[in-house]
Parts: structure tokens; sequence; C-alpha cells
């Protein structure tokens, strides 16, 4: 297939940016944490769907990055929590390692939020609780899933989430599988990105020096 840029979106012109206008510039606030909260507040309403979902990375054991979707779950000064399955690709990277990196993008307010740390796994009772609020088939599927791993056809799948309903009593509690659990990024650097007209974006950098310095702050050019 040949290369196919009449599909890409045209960049935008003079014109296009001049309509837009300028957008508030990033608050000098002390707290990235407090500033996420007001930016993931503002996402909630703008965006379409999902305003939660980031991008995390992380390296596999080669040093090949690699990177996917999750749905952010809580978050405050300690970090950032996301639920998935142990034995997924992911969960074994990040044993490796003991890093990764996330990415909010939220395209309707033109920001992007990275976020990079040292990331552990969050207490029973956190993904206890978690797991307990999720819908019981997506609970069924949890138990179901060998996520990562691979699925000869998809009526397997559909089989073993048979066997696991048939498994689990209707009106009994589901017990969250071994196999599944929460992990937390504790935040070293926040950066905050406000796209700007004429790509002269707006940049704020977050790096955590210790619990008495707390956080320092450094504008970034674009
Ligand atoms: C919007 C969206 C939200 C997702 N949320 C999660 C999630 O919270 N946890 C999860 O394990 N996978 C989630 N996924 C699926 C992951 O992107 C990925 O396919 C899966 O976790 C396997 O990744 P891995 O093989 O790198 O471990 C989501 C995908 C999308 C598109």
């Amino acid at each position: 297939m040949a290369a196919q840029t009449s599909i890409i979106p045209p960049t935008p012109s003079e014109e296009d940016y001049a309509a837009t206008g300028e957008r508030a510039p990033i608050p000098d606030m002390d707290d990235p944490i407090a500033l996420f909260g007001d930016w993931l507040t503002a996402a909630r309403e703008s965006e379409h769907n999902d305003a939660n979902a980031m991008s995390v990375a992380t390296v596999d054991p080669a040093g090949m990055p690699d990177v996917r979707t999750v749905l952010l779950k809580d978050f405050g000064p300690d970090g950032f929590t996301f639920y998935t399955n142990l034995e997924s690709a992911k969960a074994a990277q990040i044993a490796a390692t003991g890093k990764a990196a996330i990415l909010f993008h939220w395209k309707s307010m033109e920001r992007q939020v990275r976020i990079r740390g040292p990331v552990s796994r969050t207490s029973d009772e956190a993904a206890d609780a978690y797991f307990a609020s999720r819908a019981r088939i997506s609970q069924i599927g949890a138990w179901a899933s060998a996520q990562s791993h691979e699925l000869v056809e998809r009526e397997a799948l559909k089989a073993r989430v048979a066997l696991f309903t048939d498994l689990f009593e209707e009106d009994d509690a589901i017990a969250r599988p071994p196999y599944w659990g929460g992990y937390v990024l504790a935040p070293e650097t926040i950066e905050f990105w406000q796209g700007q007209a004429y790509r002269l974006h707006d940049r704020l950098k977050y790096a955590f020096s210790g619990e008495n310095a707390g956080w320092t702050r450094t504008r970034l050019n674009p």
C-alpha cells in the first residue's frame, strides 16, 4: 500500500489558529496533584468518554518499550492507581523494572499530562474493594481471561466464561482472582502541557524533591 498522506488531517492554517484563539495558560499551582484533579474534573465534562483513560508505558527485559491504555481508578499524593491481570505482559515488565510512565491526552481540551515513577502493588484491600465494585460479568471475565497469553479461538474464552459462571453460585459474591490486582505509580515527575496556537504550547514540569522539599516546578519550551 502506498503512503496515505491524504488521509492524515491537514496541518492547521494561520486562519485556523486565529479562529481558535489563545487557551488559558497552565495555572501556577504549588501542588501538581491538585492541578491534576482540576484537569481531570474538566476532562470529565469535556471528553466524550473515558476521561480517566491513560497510556501506560513500560519496557521489556530487552529494553524494548511497550505501551497500552488502562483506566485510572484512584489518585492522590501516593500515586496513580490502575488494575489489571498480574500475569499480563505489562505485569511482567513492571516486575522486571519496577518503573513505568503514564500519559493522559485530553484531545477536546488540547491537554496532555505525563507522569513517571516507580510502581508498586496496591494493598489487597484496595484491590478487593475495586474488584467488588465491578459488574459481575466483568468479575467473571477477570477469572476467565489469561490476559496477554495466546487465545487459540474466541470460542475458548466464551467457554471459560461459561465455566466460571457455573462455578460461582448466583447469589454469592465473587472473590478477586489471585492473578488480578492493582498497581500504583508514585510520581517523581509530572508534566502538564496545554496546547496553544501556532504550536507555542505551554509546559510546566514538576519534580518531587522529597518529603521536606516537596515539589519544584519548571516551565519548559514547547
Ligand atoms: C479505553 C481502554 C481502557 C482499558 N482499561 C484497561 C484496564 O483498566 N486494565 C487492563 O488490564 N486493560 C485495560 N485495557 C486493555 C489494555 O489496553 C491491554 O490490551 C491489556 O491490558 C493487555 O496489555 P498487556 O498485554 O500489555 O499487558 C483497556 C483498553 C482500552 C482501549
